[in-house]
């Protein structure tokens, strides 16, 4: 079994966004027995939360589940347990990255932008948190798009 973690720093917005979509991916491509994921964040604010409302609100508007409950990442299990753990910016990467120095567990940690269109403007998939409605559509756009990408990646590098 293949296992992504993907990561932002509340795991109420971007982080469950990524796993609601990515999930919908797994059922639609029956990949259900092979490859798995999880959403944590780098901080604590939110522990045992559901996502925000107006996440909610824009991914169910697309069709999404959302299942998680907020969690924080755990080292060392989280960088033991999951193939890769996929970070929405620089900043969620840089924090996951302090928390080991094993090669191993490094070597796992990713940016959600390697898996963004080459013509993407954006490098980051940037924090909806303080924004209005658009800052959640755009977060959902980014996601959609560098999901099918990773899928695709996971495919090659694994199946
Ligand atoms: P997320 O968004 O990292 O995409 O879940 C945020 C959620 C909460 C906060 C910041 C970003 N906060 O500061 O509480």
């Amino acid at each position: 079994m293949q296992k992504l973690l993907f990561v932002c720093l509340g795991n109420i917005c971007r982080s469950p966004t990524a796993e609601a979509i990515f999930d919908s991916l797994i059922e639609g491509n029956k990949l259900e027995g092979q490859l798995s994921c999880d959403s944590a964040g780098t901080s604590d604010y939110h522990i045992g939360e559901r996502p925000d409302p107006r996440s909610l609100q824009y991914g169910e508007a697309r069709g999404y589940h959302f299942k998680s409950r907020a969690r924080q990442f755990h080292p060392p299990q989280d960088f033991e347990n999951f193939t890769w753990i996929i970070c929405m910016d620089d900043s969620n990467f840089r924090n996951i990255c302090r928390l080991s120095d094993e090669k191993s567990h490094l070597k796992k940690v990713k940016r959600m932008s390697d898996f963004f269109p080459d013509s993407s403007p954006y490098t980051q998939v940037p924090d909806p948190y303080y924004e209005g409605a658009d800052g959640f559509d755009l977060v959902l756009n980014l996601l959609e798009e560098a999901c099918e990408n990773l899928l695709q990646e996971v495919k090659k590098a694994y199946f």
